[in-house]
């Protein structure tokens, strides 16, 4: 564990401020990556036109886009971001964006009946602050979506599985290995996928269930493991999480003819109860 020196208030280590041009891609990246999963669950709860949903720490806001087709002009979406530049293509008369940071800002005070948060809960101080406060937002009957990556041994082990080949088993090993130190470091939880559906339960939500999954990702040097891993590798080499030895990484992410696991998320969702 991290001593309190080595933990940061903000364990959010790839604000978009740092390199914007970067990043934007990055997370056009992730939601390739993650979207086609993520709306899937969404239709499996109900996702329906006159809804009012919630998207928490919106990204490129591709999620957000789909709750307002889904919904339609009966219904209501609400994108929330620490940063809002990243949301300046989202040009969707259905979607209202607001700058919030869910650790410090009251949520807008209308009730939900759908809320998603993918890949943001990891990275707060207090995930589980952040789920009560979502759950109380929620109508009754409403429904909580959170996703979070599990990057345990255990979880990894699983996923190299799935690698087309050693060298991309290895160098996903290496990068994952060295985001869970680098998480761990930062006071980050790189292994909250695993404990979400408790989380909920233990929050109040019925009819808790989890999946997780790993995608297998295209390399290239535009693709997600490459853009992360150049944001990333000065931060591994400063805390000695990659070495000189590994800087084959670059090159192994940056072919486009390779494939490998996707780090793995853990969806986990619930309902409100219908009544109190
Ligand atoms: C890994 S990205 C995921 C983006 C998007 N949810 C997705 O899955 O495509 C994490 C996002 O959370 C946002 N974020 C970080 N801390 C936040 C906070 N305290 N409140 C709201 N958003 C936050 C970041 O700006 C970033 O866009």
């Amino acid at each position: 564990m991290p001593n309190q020196d080595q933990q940061q208030s903000d364990p959010y280590i790839l604000k978009s401020a740092t390199r914007a041009d970067l990043e934007l891609a990055r997370l056009r990246s992730i939601e390739e990556i993650y979207d086609p999963g993520t709306r899937k669950l969404l239709g499996s709860l109900g996702m329906a036109g006159g809804w009012s949903c919630l998207e928490v720490g919106a990204g490129a806001g591709s999620i957000a886009r789909t709750m307002a087709e889904a919904v339609g002009c009966a219904g209501k979406v609400i994108a929330t971001e620490i940063d809002r530049t990243l949301l300046a293509d989202l040009a969707h008369p259905g979607v209202r964006v607001i700058e919030h940071d869910i650790t410090r800002d009251h949520l807008p005070t209308e009730s939900w009946d759908l809320i998603h948060v993918r890949s943001v809960l990891e990275h707060l101080p207090s995930p589980t602050a952040a789920v009560s406060q979502l759950v109380s937002s929620l109508v009754r009957g409403g429904r909580l979506l959170v996703e979070a990556i599990d990057v345990s041994d255990e979880s990894l082990d699983r996923a190299a599985q799935q690698a087309p080949n050693s060298k991309a088993a290895t160098a996903f090993l290496q990068f994952s290995r060295a985001v869970n130190q680098l998480m761990v470091l930062t006071g980050a939880d790189p292994e909250l996928g695993t404990r979400l559906a408790d989380i909920l339960t233990e929050h109040g939500l019925e009819r808790v269930e989890h999946e997780r999954r790993h995608p297998l990702v295209p390399g290239g040097s535009r693709g997600f493991y490459a853009l992360t891993y150049a944001r990333l590798a000065p931060a591994f080499r400063k805390h000695g999480l990659i070495s000189t030895a590994d800087d084959h990484l670059t090159s192994t992410f940056d072919d486009r003819s390779a494939t490998f696991p996707a780090v793995p998320i853990v969806a986990a969702f619930g309902y409100a109860p219908a009544a109190v």
